[in-house]
């Protein structure tokens, strides 16, 4: 019998602080995308900023509908936007922030499965780590080097690629 490994590591910060000033721009970047959510069914806003490997910065947020389903999550809006603005540079970093309408989330919250799906490939296309970064409203702040950590076995048939 073989063991199937998976690696998860995360970096945790108490404090902004304590990132690179990129990192900690990026977050702020992602704070301010959270006030262009629109989220008025779920009331839940999510912002997200990515940094591309060429230093342009891409932000998005969630984007509801009243037909629920073709709402689209923040970090697929900002992903999407970075593959049809610049198709060929990788992304660096993405930041991802939330902030609520009647509580406090005091935790990262990590993204669904269908952005970890979407932003995964990215990695794939271009062989380069993505970085996470992910923070509440406040609290903790967790840093990931890929986003393998987030979803280690992404779906992927090599011959749907041929
Ligand atoms: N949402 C995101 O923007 N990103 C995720 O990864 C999960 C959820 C949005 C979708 C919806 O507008 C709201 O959060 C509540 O689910």
């Amino acid at each position: 019998m073989e063991e199937i490994k998976t690696t998860s590591t995360i970096q945790q910060y108490t404090s902004a602080t304590e990132l690179s000033l990129e990192d900690q721009q990026l977050l702020n970047d992602a704070k301010a995308a959270v006030n262009t959510s629109y989220a008025p069914y779920s009331r839940f806003h999510v912002g997200c900023a990515l940094i591309l490997e060429n230093g342009v910065i891409i932000k998005g947020s969630n984007q509801e509908n009243i037909a629920y389903p073709s709402g689209l999550c923040a970090e697929r809006v900002a992903i999407f936007h970075a593959g049809a603005s610049y198709p060929d540079v990788p992304v660096r970093t993405m930041a991802i922030t939330v902030k609520a309408e009647g509580y406090v989330v005091d935790k990262p919250i990590t993204s669904c499965g269908a952005c970890l799906q979407s932003m995964s490939e990215f990695e794939l296309k271009f062989n380069k780590p993505m970085r996470i970064i992910l923070q509440g409203e406040t609290g903790n702040i967790w840093v990931a080097d890929s986003l393998r950590t987030f979803i280690p076995f992404m779906f992927w048939v090599d011959e749907l690629t041929k």
